[in-house]
């Protein structure tokens, strides 16, 4: 329906992507990648070429977040995925409670319910709905999403666990770096850096408190749980201390993530979650302005300020205007995610992305909605 749509000249944003992840990763990166030249990608990841840049990157991040200091930056190969099978083997001692606001939280707790020797419970709410998470005796794990990628959910408050010997631990996957939490109350954050921080997946980054790494490094004395070597902890956690990982990384990806934490360094953690506060504003304004549009989270307070979902009248078709925008390398990555079969828009507000392009594409969707009429 909008295959005759033309964006105006002037309303074309500085850069067309928009997604959730992979997200926007700066050309200015980009060209400081290739500026390595023979000096980085093809050499030792044991080396002190490689090995610079990790300490940075942990350093950076440990700057950015404000850790308390006896906090550790566990980094490895595998992305978020594997973090759900490393935690739930490695430091479930009997039970884990899942708060499920969507499918990367259900896989999550999924991938705990297959462990024999577990327990996994989830407290699951609606797509679109949001729950904080909660404290419940008879479980050493409570386990919640900070930013639902898939729904647009931010779940940021967090109980102070009465249990002390309970963990709490967060996906923080899409909302790392946007969405504060407090660290007292937080035992494992971990996340992927395709999303804020700008970089390829396959990463993960785990920070761990140190109830945490007592907990998985005792657990894995018990010589009755099975643990592939890949997914044990004590690796992860010995080669991070010296600025590697267990396995060969992708450099670039180690890389291009050090040139994020960097960037937004230069403001500081206040500023970059104050600007993505601000593009939420901008975005959840315009959905609710318009009699066509409306915040598909209805609950303020859950409304993510890094991922928006916007459901959007039935008449106008997202995804044949998401294939028209891209099809003309305007816009990218604006469509629903695939399993809520909405007529939804899902929009990133991560840090590279600008405010005035999410002004410029709020304007694009409007003029082809209402112009098609
Ligand atoms: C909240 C959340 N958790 C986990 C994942 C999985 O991350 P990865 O693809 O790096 O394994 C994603 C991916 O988008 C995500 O959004």
């Amino acid at each position: 329906m909008f295959e005759n749509f033309q964006v105006p000249v002037e309303l074309i944003p500085s850069d067309p992507r928009f997604g959730v992840g992979p997200s926007l990763i700066p050309v200015e990166h980009l060209k400081n990648l290739v500026a390595t030249g023979t000096s980085l990608l093809g050499t030792s990841h044991r080396k002190p070429a490689v090995k610079k840049i990790v300490k940075e990157l942990q350093d950076g991040l440990r700057y950015y977040f404000k850790l308390p200091t006896d906090y550790e930056i566990v980094l490895g190969n595998g992305g978020a995925t594997l973090l759900w099978d490393m935690i739930g083997l490695g430091m479930v001692e009997k039970s884990s409670l899942h708060f499920v606001t969507g499918e990367f939280s259900e896989k999550w707790y999924k991938a705990h319910a297959q462990i024999p020797w577990l327990k996994a419970r989830q407290i699951k709410v609606e797509a679109g709905h949001g729950i904080n998470p909660k404290d419940e005796p008879g479980y050493d794990l409570i386990c919640s999403t900070l930013n639902e990628t898939s729904t647009g959910v931010m779940s940021s408050f967090l109980p102070t666990l009465q249990d002390p010997h309970a963990l709490m631990v967060l996906d923080a996957t899409s909302g790392a770096g946007q969405i504060k939490v407090d660290w007292n109350k937080v035992d494992v954050y971990y996340f992927a850096p395709q999303k804020v921080f700008a970089s390829d997946g396959g990463l993960y980054i785990a920070i761990l408190s140190p109830k945490a790494v007592e907990r998985a490094l005792r657990l894995q004395q018990d010589k009755s749980r099975y643990i592939p070597e890949y997914m044990k902890w004590s690796h992860a956690i010995e080669n991070s201390r010296q600025n590697q990982t267990y396995n060969t990384p992708a450099i670039t990806t180690i890389f291009l993530m050090n040139e994020q934490v960097k960037l937004m360094n230069k403001l500081g953690e206040e500023a970059v979650v104050n600007e993505a506060k601000r593009k939420a504003d901008l975005m959840y304004g315009w959905a609710e302005s318009k009699t066509y549009l409306n915040p598909f989270v209805r609950e303020k307070s859950m409304r993510s300020h890094a991922v928006i979902t916007i459901d959007v009248d039935d008449r106008y078709k997202m995804d044949d205007l998401a294939a028209v925008l891209r099809a003309k390398n305007i816009v990218y990555d604006i469509e629903a995610y695939r399993k809520l079969n909405r007529n939804q828009l899902r929009i990133a507000l991560f840090h590279n992305i600008a405010y005035d392009d999410l002004v410029k594409l709020t304007k694009i969707i409007s003029l082809a909605i209402e112009s098609s009429n």
